[in-house]
């Protein structure tokens, strides 16, 4: 007998979606707590017509939902954490809230640092954390191909670079990995270089994009995918992709992924279902959102692979998550707000 979805009041209430089992007296086979805000019916539709096995989600942000199952424990609906950020894959693994997967699939499928050495969970789809910029104002020669995020720092830039909000985990996991390849001292220096440059805080990148595009930046770090949204509406849309620091350690990448929820009573689906979406199921998964294939067999959509090949720096999710809190400190006392 499985467990309904029930909302705990305790917890902020969440919006839930379903494929057509949410609320009735049936319930799915798999039920997934889901951070992406992106396109989930569709993949999950598809795993459905394929194996016979429904599914249902519910979406929270990282924070919420990690929260959720360590209130649930046990008695917990979910039976998949799909999550936005490596650095909370690993904490969701190290607070013991998921639980190992034995499987040839996803060490085939998945790159190995994009998946947790001991099989607690694996990336699913990559997004770059990158340099946009507005063509009229800037030439991509400005950039500096050794280390671009840094070089934001550079006085050249004053005035002219929007970037993302403290609180964003893209922010924290970006200014982790900064520490983990530089050191701390070195990262603090960075990030006080970019605030010495009056960097324009933006609170999410649909906004930075916007504001390059409107001439109120001339340069930021965006995601890949918000820009391959905009082109996509908008194949005018006035801002470019800078694959950053290829001479150097590579663009930023960080990954959604997912892993088996310890308290689930359906492991084996759940792990069917990770599996499928790392395979079959690659490209119904990244595509809606324009996310690069973790699957180095997997070609990504054609919008994105226009931005052409790139070097990326490992992820590190050991690193991101345990780096989480240092980070937020360097954020802090460089005034970054
Ligand atoms: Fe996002």
């Amino acid at each position: 007998m499985r467990r309904p979805l029930v909302l705990l009041a305790a917890l902020p209430l969440l919006a839930t979606s379903a494929c057509g089992f949410l609320g009735s007296d049936e319930e799915a086979d798999i039920q997934v707590y889901s951070a992406r805000h992106y396109d989930l019916e569709q993949a999950f539709e598809a795993f459905t017509e394929e194996t016979g096995l429904t599914v249902e989600f519910l979406n929270g942000d990282d924070d919420e939902l990690l929260e959720r199952l360590k209130a649930e424990g046990e008695g917990t609906p979910a039976d998949v954490f799909i999550t936005v950020d490596a650095g909370m894959l690993w904490n969701a693994a190290e607070q013991g809230q998921l639980a190992p997967m034995d499987s040839p699939v996803l060490e085939e499928a998945v790159p190995a640092d994009l998946r947790d050495p001991e099989g607690r969970w694996a990336g699913l789809a990559m997004r770059a954390r990158t340099v946009v910029y507005d063509p009229e104002a800037v030439d991509p020669s400005e950039l500096d191909p050794t280390d671009t995020y840094a070089a934001l720092g550079d006085p050249r830039w004053r005035g002219r670079v929007c970037m993302r909000d403290e609180t964003a985990s893209y922010t924290q996991s970006l200014v982790a990995s900064l520490i983990d390849l530089h050191g701390r001292e070195r990262a603090q220096e960075i990030v006080e270089s970019w605030v010495a440059n009056d960097v324009q805080i933006m609170s999410n990148d649909v906004e930075l994009l916007e504001t390059i595009d409107a001439g109120g930046c001339d340069a930021g770090i965006s995601n890949h995918y918000y820009l391959a949204r905009m082109l996509e509406e908008d194949p005018d849309f006035g801002v470019a992709l800078y694959w950053a620091s290829q001479e150097g350690e590579g663009v930023h990448v960080n990954i959604s992924g997912a892993g088996v929820v310890e308290g689930s009573d359906a492991p084996e689906d759940a792990q069917r279902l990770i599996e499928w979406l790392a395979t079959d199921g690659q490209s119904q998964f990244v595509d809606g959102n324009h996310e690069f294939p973790v699957n180095p067999e997997v070609e990504p959509e054609e919008l994105i692979a226009g931005f052409g090949d790139f070097e990326r720096m490992p992820v590190d999710a050991a690193a991101y998550g345990s780096l989480n809190a240092e980070a937020v400190e360097v954020l802090d006392e460089a005034g970054y707000r």
